[in-house]
């Protein structure tokens, strides 16, 4: 039996302690943004938060993980109330098909909570590790410098910041 404790929600969890996080998250618990791509550390699909780091669930296994705080998408907003980084991908439209978009969005946030104001070299180089398919690069470096700006000012009402590039 392994504790985790997800977005803010402790779990008991009856798997072998070398099951990838990924697994659990998806199949026990249901949390299903983070995105089984390649399995093997290489597509970034998986990412996650643990104690405020980027980490790679579906190379990360659980029993690294107690005592820890995991964080997935699901913890960070709601639809009707979308945390700065996904009103930013949203606003920017930085998804295309979608499948890279959570783990994007787990690592980007990861990044804005220990340097609120990066350059455009940062936030490249931290999403270095994390592969879209689609092309969409530019729109989700645009996407990040949103919610950069959105996490400054503090105010995630729809009109704020609308439309600033
Ligand atoms: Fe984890 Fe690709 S699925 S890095």
């Amino acid at each position: 039996m392994t504790k985790l404790k997800v977005n803010g929600q402790e779990h008991r969890i009856d798997a072998d302690p070398d099951t990838p996080l990924l697994y659990v998250l998806r199949d026990d618990l249901k949390l299903n943004a983070a995105k089984f791509g390649c399995g093997l550390g290489q597509c970034g699909s998986c990412t996650v938060i643990v104690d405020g780091q980027a980490v790679l669930s579906c190379v990360t296994p659980i029993m690294l993980l107690e005592g820890r705080q995991v964080t997935t998408l699901e913890g960070l907003g709601t639809i009707a109330e979308p945390a700065p980084i996904q009103r930013a991908f949203m606003e920017e439209q930085a998804a295309q098909c979608g499948y890279c978009i959570a783990g994007m969005m787990m690592r980007a946030q990861a990044l804005l909570q220990r340097n609120a104001k990066p350059t455009d070299e940062q936030i490249r180089a931290e999403l270095e590790p994390n592969l879209c398919r689609c092309g969409t690069h530019m729109r989700i470096l645009r996407a990040v410098r949103r919610a950069a700006r959105l996490m400054d000012t503090a105010d995630t009402s729809p009109s704020a910041n609308g439309g600033a590039r």
